[in-house]
């Protein structure tokens, strides 16, 4: 397995890897970014190409492209080597592994699930017919592995315990049957449906989601996995592993709530559609969109219970700082409907869609009519959320809007909006994306020492280090004593990997490496000299108090050769400054 991990990290470049999924920008010989593992607004997220890694000043992130894709992509190990495998174009053996965990051996079961149901469709013409029906095209059957659950209880669950030989254990804890109340009368999970797999964005079949061909009251329309090992609903967005591309390319996502709606959208080329699929968008699905993009459209269908749905989402991405509007579809249609009959108002609905007050205004306008009753619809529902907006111009935008829609005066409306509560939000709103600049920058301040002691860990490590380490740590010890720098070296080791990224971070070229090292050495003297001047001074005052005349006139002499050499070091530096520019 090593060796295959290796094989990849040769074929593959860490920028162009990390690059895909986050902009990159060159400083220094690293590249920088901002962080996709916590929130802020200047990059503290550093790739190195030389050494293949990556680390996060804000909040430590760390590691290499298998890390990082199994915490961007959310997958575990098998799942990231997975991905890079087929973007390095090395074949995986996975026979090779001895040790199958117990979540290999679900996704086995699950895998094997997915073909037989892929199987049975294609000999069930009514299901296909179904589909068809709906608009769904063989070629996008194939890709998205939709099948069909025979109506029978036990066919999957003798198929897979047969000659599959997965046990009844494992078939319930992979969701696919359920048990019975007497022993040996689990039953398959999915019976007579259309079964769509849910995937992980390793493109590894997590779960399914099975419709029903008829609709019945008392008969859920769809089914979907239980939450297991390998499938959490919460975390889940149905299509995110085919979307992520798109998402990137054109900086947002388009949000729709069910299967049929995102396989619609994909299918006519809205390929930066994901779907929630049966349940709540929920804070975990904000933080894997925005890590792609921070833009999103919701798409949901044009009931009540689609405008609720549409509004949860909305404020909660909102909340967590994204930029969200929603498309207002047209009464009683869906995505999947709306590109199927008419995709051209599709694309217009997605054009012309609204930032939330807009949505929730033309809401209020249209099923409130009383004119006394819609000013004070507006004051309770509406103007809280623009007491929310970050800055007093997209505030005074919307306080027009509203005047100019629902006819009432701008002052009227400023001064309510003075006096109105922060509306109830399933988050922490917060306008300006989270910040803790303060505590970034001061974690970037890097005293002196830390900086020359980052150069060295770093240059050493080098095949053909650039300035000579050896000579930098003798002219330490010459400076500050041998005991000093021990210290200061053993006190810095666990930082190594932190120190050799800022180095690299900040050092340039290697003029600039060399001019740098000296420049640090004449600060490092100066602090030194600096402190022994404080001591000298102090020792001074407690010898002429004693009046120890000896001692004190040989710490006169010692601060004013101090001194001297302060005078020295900053007139070098002076030199040194022009030098440069
Ligand atoms: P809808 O009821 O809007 O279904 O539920 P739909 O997408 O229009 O389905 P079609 O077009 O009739 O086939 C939206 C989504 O909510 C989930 C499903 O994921 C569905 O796609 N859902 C719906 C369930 O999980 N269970 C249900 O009983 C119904
Ligand atoms: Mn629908």
């Amino acid at each position: 397995m090593s060796s295959t991990v290796e094989q990849i990290k040769e074929k593959l470049d860490a920028v162009e890897v990390i690059g895909s999924y986050v902009k990159l920008e060159k400083a220094g010989s690293s590249f920088k970014a901002k962080c996709p593992f916590h929130n802020e607004r200047t990059p503290s997220f550093f790739v190195s190409p030389s050494r293949g890694t990556y680390y996060c000043f804000g909040c430590g992130a760390k590691g290499d492209i298998f890390t990082f894709v199994q915490e961007f992509e959310r997958t575990d190990f098998p799942g990231a080597l997975r991905l890079l495998g087929e973007r390095a174009g090395v074949p995986i053996e996975w026979e090779r592994r001895e040790e199958r965990g117990e979540r290999e051996r679900l996704h086995q079961a699950l895998e094997a699930a997915a073909r037989f149901f892929e199987e049975k469709l294609t000999e069930r013409r009514e299901a296909k017919d179904y589909l068809a029906s709906r608009g769904v095209r063989e070629a996008t059957v194939r890709s998205w592995r939709l099948g069909w659950a025979p109506n029978e209880w036990r066919e999957l669950k003798e198929h897979l315990g047969g000659v599959r030989g997965f046990s009844e254990a494992e078939l319930v804890s992979a969701g696919l049957i359920k048990k019975g109340e007497a022993a040996a009368t689990s039953y398959d999970l999915f019976r007579g449906r259309i079964i769509f797999p849910i995937f992980d964005s390793a493109g590894r079949v997590i779960g399914f989601s099975g419709r029903t061909l008829l609709e019945r009251e008392g008969v859920p329309k769809y089914l979907n996995t239980p939450d297991t090992a390998v499938f959490h609903k919460g975390e889940t967005l149905y299509g995110l592993h085919r979307a992520k591309s798109a998402i990137r390319l054109k900086d947002y996502a388009i949000l729709v709530e069910g299967q049929m709606d995102l396989l619609a959208c994909h299918q006519a080329g809205f390929e930066n559609a994901v779907a929630t699929s049966g349940t709540a968008f929920t804070e975990t699905h904000v933080r894997r969109l925005q890590r792609i993009s921070n833009k999103m459209i919701t798409g949901y269908d044009a009931d009540s219970a689609g405008f609720t749905a549409a509004k949860r989402s909305a404020e909660l991405a909102l909340s967590l700082g994204m930029e969200v509007k929603i498309a207002a579809l047209p009464r009683g249609s869906d995505p999947a409907e709306l590109i199927q009959t008419n995709e051209s108002l599709w694309k217009k609905c997605l054009k012309s869609s609204k930032h939330l007050i807009e949505f929730y205004l033309d809401h209020l306008l249209e099923t409130v009519t009383d004119s006394r009753r819609l000013g004070r619809e507006i004051e309770a529902k509406i103007l809280p959320y623009v007491a929310l907006l970050p800055s007093s111009v997209e505030q005074s935008h919307f306080v027009a809007l509203i005047s100019k829609k629902a006819g009432i005066r701008e002052e009227a409306l400023w001064n309510d909006l003075k006096r109105v509560p922060a509306p109830q939000l399933s988050g922490t709103y917060n306008a300006g994306g989270t910040t803790i600049l303060g505590q970034e920058e001061e974690k970037r301040k890097t005293p002196v020492e830390r900086r020359i002691i980052g150069i060295v860990f770093w240059q050493e490590g080098l095949a053909e280090p650039v300035v000579d380490t050896h000579e930098i740590r003798t002219a330490l010890v010459g400076l500050a004593g041998e005991p000093h720098v021990k210290e200061l070296f053993s006190a810095l080791l666990p930082e190594k990997d932190t120190l050799i990224f800022e180095a690299e971070a900040y050092y340039e070229n290697e003029i600039k490496l060399k001019r740098e090292v000296d420049e640090l050495f004449i600060h490092f003297e100066e602090d030194l000299l600096r402190e022994q001047f404080v001591r000298a001074m102090n020792e001074l005052e407690r010898a002429e108090g004693a009046k120890n005349e000896n001692q004190a006139r040989e710490l006169l002499s010692r601060c004013q050769s101090i001194s001297v050499r302060l005078a020295e070091l900053s007139k070098k530096k002076l030199n040194e400054t022009a030098e440069v520019h």
